[in-house]
This record gives structure tokens, sequence and C-alpha cells, in this order.
């Protein structure tokens, strides 16, 4: 390795950090090169946590992120539980903690999963930094390179480069509707019988999935889990928005369906509470939960003490159903502003889901868009949505984009896909005029195509699953 510093780099003075040019060159990158293990080869970055810089800019209407709306925390509340715990107790609070995390916090996390009619054992939980990191470790624990992992198509994005970064074998399984489809489900692992191999989990958010926005039905969820407990795979259910349903009954998870046998639950505080607090969780059956926590203690030997002990104080004032009412009702009014927007601007030849709860609308345009082209024009005109990409991990998905609802007021969200709507209808625009095709792109009731069309009517249909481009 050259370590020789590079000639424009200024020498340090008075204890100063030397000033570091502002882009890293090719010759930087080859100083290091030869020192990265073979894994860093097939690590993805994450497409929000890429997009953070630009949508944190105040000027910026960011439909990308997954956040939800802090603000309506009051700042009084928080003040009185962490000066409780500063004044009564800040030993411990300040102390290392277990690997798999507090007893107190584990019941908090029971009281949270019977809200949703499930029944965990407390020694079942691993209390985790984020549902991030609990996908992480079941990763960790489960996959060896070239595994097969069996995912809904769209995927949660944050979960392609996990995946990624342990070299799995993702198979991606389209969706309708309805959630992941089993009959393609069926059909996959066949195939995968027929080459002797057997996936180690089906990764599943069955409930307002992110990206897609849809649920997985009910008589789909007992099959999955049938499936599951024939076959002896684990099913990873991740259920971070359970709570937030803004209409229609809720459903079973697939843990209680199948009371932990094979299904390994995650769970977080970040939609209900907060993400900043970094704390979420899996339940896991006892052998699972066991590496688990052994690749916890390797990672980062516990979860925030800290965060812990303001879960407690806040649970324990057992108000926390309340706000998540309020929550409820913030969300419920932005998807009803999203959806009124997106059938104002948004062309007729667009589709997208209608959620019943969660935070996103997956949204699907002419497939002669690519929306991480679009992104481009959009963040010139200080907007920014998740280009579909993102949420597969093989290029697929470039005809769709994830927009977030939760993090913006109902007139930020009203204008900012006035301004998607306006880029998109450019597109539309120009491919019409090259192609010698003057259709008429504005919404219009009167115009909307016969079902089964190549464009389908706007809202009508999930076409998660694009023909390819031989049969359009
Ligand atoms: C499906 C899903 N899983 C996991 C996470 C990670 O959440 P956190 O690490 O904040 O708990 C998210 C966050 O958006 C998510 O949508």
């Amino acid at each position: 390795m050259d370590t020789a510093r590079p000639e424009d780099e200024p020498a340090r003075e008075g204890g100063q950090r030397p000033h570091r040019r502002a882009h890293t060159t090719s010759s930087d990158v080859a100083r290091y090169a030869g020192l990265f293990a073979q894994r860093t080869t097939v690590m993805r970055s994450s497409a929000m946590r890429d997009l953070m810089e630009i949508t944190s800019r105040p000027e910026v209407i960011s439909l990308a992120g997954g956040f939800p709306d802090t603000s309506t925390f009051p700042p009084e509340s928080f003040a009185a539980q962490m000066t409780r715990i500063a004044q009564e107790s800040s030993a411990r609070a300040l102390q290392y903690g277990p690997t798999e995390g507090f007893a107190e916090t584990r019941a908090v996390i029971e009281e949270v999963m019977r809200a949703e009619d499930m029944r965990p054992d407390p020694e079942d939980i691993v209390v985790t930094s984020g549902g991030q990191q609990a996908l992480d470790l079941i990763c960790k624990t489960l996959i060896d390179p070239g595994d097969v992992v069996i995912a809904e198509g769209p995927t949660y994005p944050g979960a392609v480069p996990v995946f990624c970064s342990y070299e799995a074998d993702t198979r991606q399984v389209g969706m309708d509707d309805e959630g992941m489809r089993i009959d393609l489900l069926e059909e996959l692992l066949a195939e995968l019988d027929a080459a002797g191999r057997r996936p180690k989990f089906i990764y599943s958010v069955p409930t307002f999935q992110n990206p897609g926005g849809v649920t997985l039905g009910l008589e789909r969820r007992r099959r999955l889990v049938e499936i599951a407990r024939e076959r002896e795979i684990l099913l990873v259910e991740d259920n971070p928005y359970g709570l937030l349903r803004y209409g229609g009954d809720p459903l079973p998870t697939l843990y209680s369906l199948d009371g932990g046998d094979y299904v390994l639950y995650m769970g977080t505080f970040s939609k209900i509470l907060s993400p900043g607090i970094r704390i979420g969780w899996a339940c896991a059956p006892p052998p699972v939960r066991a590496k688990l926590v052994l690749g916890k203690q390797a990672a980062d030997l516990c979860t925030s003490t800290l965060s812990q002990f303001f879960v407690r104080e806040y649970f324990g004032e057992g108000r926390w159903l309340e706000y998540v009412d309020e929550l409820r009702d913030v969300y419920r009014s932005r998807r009803a502003a999203m959806l009124r927007a997106l059938a104002s601007y948004f062309p007729r030849q667009a589709t997208w889901s209608e959620p019943e709860g969660g935070l996103f609308v997956w949204a699907t345009l002419p497939d002669y868009i690519d929306t991480t082209d679009l992104l481009a024009k959009a963040l010139r005109e200080n907007v920014a949505f998740v280009p579909g990409e993102a949420a597969f991990v093989d290029g697929r998905g470039s005809g769709s984009m994830r927009l977030n609802f939760s993090a913006q007021t109902e007139d930020e969200i009203a204008e900012g896909i006035r301004r998607i709507g306006a880029v998109v209808g450019e597109q539309v625009g120009l491919y019409e005029t090259m192609t010698q095709s003057f259709e008429i792109v504005q919404p219009s009731p009167s115009s909307a195509a016969p079902p089964g069309a190549d464009d389908p009517p706007t809202g009508e249909v999930l076409p998660f699953q694009r023909r390819p481009p031989e049969e359009r």
C-alpha cells in the first residue's frame, strides 16, 4: 500500500485535522482496495440512506424516507420521562446491559405483541438496535454465501443491502393487491426442489407492506404458514406497521397462526414511538434465539441501555395506545391527501396501491419511464421518492416508485405529488411526441382504458409483476 501522503494534502497545523479532498479519487481507492474483504464487493448501498443527505435539505419535500412524524410526540412528556430516569436510575441507565435486553423491556415488547393478539414467551425475545439489526442478525445466523432466501418482489429496500452483504441468493416472488402470490411461491419452491436447493427462509412484510402498501390476505397467510411447517423452513415475519391501521379489520399475524415454531418474528418501536431510540426485537424459537444472542454479543454487546430505560418509563405511564391512536389519525388524513393528489396529478396510465395502513404507497408508471432517471429530474424540482429498483435485487422495479405519506403535512404531500406528476407528465409528453402517438394523457374517467388493456386505469390494479417487453 502506498502510505505516502497525497501531495495536495497540507500538513497538520496546531493539531487540526488535515484537509481532505472533496472527492475520493481512483488512486485513493486503490490505496485501500487490497485490504478489503471479498464480501465488500457485493455490499450494496441503501437507496434511502443515499438520499438522506439531499432530502434533509429544508427546501426538499421528501416522500422518500420511511420517517414517522416525531413532532407529534409531546416534548414535555419526553422531558419528564428523561428527568425521572436521571433522578431515579442514572447509574443503571448509563451502564452496560444484558445482550438479550432487560427483562422490563421484554415485558413491554410482550405487551405490544399482545396488542396484536400474539402470546410470545418473553424468554424467546432478544432486544435489538432497531428492526434493522434483527434482520442483520437473522441473516448472520442463517445465511451462508449462496444460500437461497425468498422475499416479496418488491421487498423492503433496507433488506436488499442485508441480503446482499451476506451473499444470499435472493429470489423474489411477485405480488398483487393481496400480497405475495402464494401460487408463484409454490412454483418457485418446486423449481428449487428440482434443483436440490432448500431455501433457508422466506422473508415477508405481510401487513401494510413496505414498499407495496398491500396486506397479505387471510387464506394466503394460512397457506404460507402451512408451507413453512410442511417444509420445515423459517418464515421471517417483519411487522413494523401492524398497529398503524387506518381502515378495515385486523388479520392474524403469521406468528399467531403458527405459534412461534417456524415463524421468526421481528418488531420495532420505530414507527409507534421513535426510530431515534433504535429499539427493535426478534422473537425466535429458543435454539435460533440463542444464536441471535451470540451474533449480537459480537456486534454491539447490548442495545442502548438509556433507550431501554426510556421505553420502560414511557410504557409505564400506560398511555402508549393513545399515542398510537393519535398517529393513526394523523397518518389516515395524510394517506387520503396522497391518494387525492395522485388522482389529480398523475397521468391516467399510472397505477398505485391504496394501503389500509402503514406509511407507503407504491406507484407504477408507464413502462418507458425509468424512475431512477426520473428521480434526478424530481430532485431538481426539490421533491424526492424512492425509485422502485431499490426494492429488487436484480434491477427490476424501474417503472415504479415508493411514496411515503407520514413525514410531510397534507399540503406538502399535495405539492410533492404535483411536482412529481409534472415531471412524469413531461416524460409522457416527450414519449408520445417521439412515438407520434398523440394520446390524451390527463386523468379523465371517461378515457379510462378497458380492463386488461396495457395501461390500466388510474389506481385500479397493482402491476407488481410487469410483463416482459416482448409481450407488451
Ligand atoms: C419492513 C421494515 N423492516 C425493518 C425496518 C427497520 O426499522 P428500524 O431499524 O428503525 O426498527 C423498517 C424501517 O422502515 C421497515 O420498514
